[in-house]
């Protein structure tokens, strides 16, 4: 990600911020950003690494953590949400299923879920093409853009598709899968920006 792009992204996070409740109300599920920050602003200025409950974290629900000026998402995958991810029909519509871009993630997310447990999947939400933040369109059912659509982030920039772990689809823009940012989980304390105690 070039700095260029990484400012795109910022720009584009803002105003998804902004709007990010009309999106929520349009899918049923709240997206709020987490508003206990444990360090300071000071330290989070310098890229300090974040920590957030996540205890409140519903099945099905995102929630967006800014971490270096990136807005992070943190989605709690249901079990259809899991076994929907490792479906042949699926899997057959992405570029890098198996995570084979290592630059794209810690090696503990090189797996099929490019996470370290299944249920929750933490990803930077900026496009791998120009960096816009894609949207959360968790609702599987036909989409303008996508009419066998299987639930994901779709990024209406240029029209590039991810799925819930964050793996692009063939034939659009994005080049790579979204980037795992280091994170460890410890009980239900997420920590984006370290990855050992
Ligand atoms: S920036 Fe996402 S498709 Fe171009």
């Amino acid at each position: 990600m070039t700095q260029d792009g990484v400012n795109k992204g910022r720009r584009r996070f803002l105003y998804i911020a902004a709007g990010a409740m009309g999106a929520a109300g349009a899918v049923g599920v709240a997206t709020p950003f987490v508003k206990s920050w444990y360090p300071s602003e000071k330290a989070k200025a310098v890229g300090a690494p974040v920590s957030v409950d996540i205890g409140t974290l519903e099945a099905g629900e995102m929630r967006t953590v800014e971490w270096r000026g990136k807005p992070i998402f943190v989605v709690r995958r249901t079990q259809t949400m899991i076994d929907s991810l490792k479906s042949d029909g699926l899997m057959n519509r992405l570029a890098d299923p198996q995570s084979e871009v290592t630059s794209q993630q810690p090696e503990y997310a090189q797996n099929l879920l490019r996470a370290r447990s299944e249920d929750l999947a933490v990803l930077e939400g900026v496009c791998t093409h120009l960096g816009c933040a894609p949207e959360f369109r968790p609702e599987v059912e036909p989409q303008p853009f996508d009419e066998n659509w299987m639930g994901g982030f779709f990024c209406p920039c240029h029209g590039s598709k991810y799925d819930l772990a964050g793996r692009v689809y063939r034939g659009v823009p994005a080049p790579a899968n979204l980037v795992v940012p280091p994170y460890r989980v410890d009980g239900t304390i997420l920590t984006i920006g370290e990855e050992t105690a």
